[in-house]
């Protein structure tokens, strides 16, 4: 048995990532004390400012604070000057965090409020009633697929390559995962994919169509091709609920629906492991935008990414849904009454990343 104790490993990263991960922390330690719950928080450092430092890209203790949390809150990896030093990629990217952590699904709700209809690029009456989330399949594909590398061939040319790869278990798990997303909320899921050109996309349709009708007849299913949803998303997004696909297509297709909301700056993320045995599994969220080293340090940043993915953790990770919803709430209660970072100003009065913290705290605090 387990107590009711939560750990939870609080990693900023770099660039904006502390500062925002800072404002979700605050929030996360607010429902704590108002709750009384015991939920222990540890810090630590990861990245390319841990690794210039000090050396050390992901120090031990952070890896041993993330493989024994509960629940990771991060918020992002990222430096100017120059990429990752390639014995690095593979051992302490990000990639390789979510591989340790064996996180295969990434879930990004995106919703729109109208206090932000002025500060998306669409039409409000094409962002009416948004509200979906993109179920990305995050470890396989061809992200992960070998052979990959770039090579010469006789003669000089050279070739890249990398290796689109789905076995039917991947494809099994995330569906399944979308498709239990769907019964808490419409209960549609559009699953997209290239069958048409790509064996491995025909191998996804197939095997999602298979445990739709064996294990989930109740949800509605149908098929896109990634190309047109691509099209469906700016043109229509609010006949969207649950989108299901794999890595590198929901890749491309959160990206874009980001700018339904009117700024990356607004969007939450959840990955989320198998279930062990013994009830735990790997967790993390974390803002869906990078380190944005052209506004870090300057308290500039969005913190709403990093405070609504504590809402995920509360209703992912610690079984608190009501505690998800008001956070939820007082983020629309901060925009309504006109709290607005730079990202989302349009010309307006804006606030510094603390104070968006405060505004979402205090409304926070008058509905816990
Ligand atoms: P980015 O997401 O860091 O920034 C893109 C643009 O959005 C920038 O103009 C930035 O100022 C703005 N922005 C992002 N988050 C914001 C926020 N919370 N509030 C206000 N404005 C915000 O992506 P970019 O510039 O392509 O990459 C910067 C670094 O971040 C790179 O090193 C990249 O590799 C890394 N990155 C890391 C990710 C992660 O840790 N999950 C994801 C994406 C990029
Ligand atoms: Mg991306």
């Amino acid at each position: 048995t387990r107590s009711d104790s939560r750990s939870i490993a609080v990693v900023g990263g770099d660039g904006i990532g502390p500062e925002v991960t800072a404002q979700g922390r605050r929030i996360l330690a607010l429902i704590a004390e108002k709750r009384s719950l015991p939920i222990t928080l540890t810090d630590g450092d990861y990245g390319i400012e841990a690794y210039e430092k000090r050396g050390r890209m992901w120090p031990e203790s952070t890896r041993i604070a993330m493989a024994e949390a509960d629940a990771v809150l991060f918020g992002a990896i990222g430096g100017t000057s120059y990429p990752l030093p390639p014995k690095l990629h593979k051992t302490d990217s990000l990639l390789a965090v979510r591989r340790s952590l064996d996180v295969f699904v990434n879930l990004r709700p995106v919703k729109t409020s109208p206090a932000l209809y002025e500060a998306s690029s669409l039409k409000p009456r094409v962002l009416e009633g948004v509200d979906l989330i993109i179920v990305r399949e995050l470890l396989g594909g061809i992200y992960f697929g070998e052979p990959r590398g770039v090579e010469t061939l006789p003669g000089g040319e050279r070739r890249g390559v990398n290796t689109h790869i789905y076995t039917s278990s991947q494809i099994q798990r995330v569906a399944r995962a979308a498709f239990d997303i769907a019964r808490t909320r419409k209960g549609r899921v559009c699953s997209v994919a290239k069958e048409n050109v790509m064996e491995a996309g025909q191998l996804w349709r197939e095997e999602v169509q298979a445990i739709h009708d064996a294990r989930y007849p109740d949800v509605e299913l149908s098929h896109m091709l990634v190309d047109h949803c691509a099209m469906q998303l700016v043109r229509a997004p609010a006949q969207f609920d649950v989108l299901l696909t794999d890595n590198l297509f929901g890749d491309i297709l959160s990206d874009s629906a980001a700018m339904v909301t009117g700024s990356l700056g607004m969007l939450p993320s959840a990955s989320l492991g198998v279930v062990r045995e013994d009830g735990r599994r790997g967790a993390l969220y974390e803002p869906v935008h990078g380190s944005a080293p052209d506004i870090a340090g300057k308290d500039l940043a969005n913190p709403i990414g990093s405070i609504l993915s504590v809402a995920m953790m509360l209703r992912f990770s610690l079984g608190m849904p009501k505690e998800a919803d008001l956070v939820e709430r007082a983020v629309s209660d901060a925009l309504e009454s006109g709290a607005r970072t730079a990202d989302i100003a349009i010309g307006r009065k804006y606030i510094s990343t603390v104070e968006m913290g405060d505004a979402v705290a205090s409304k926070l605090a008058s509905l816990l």
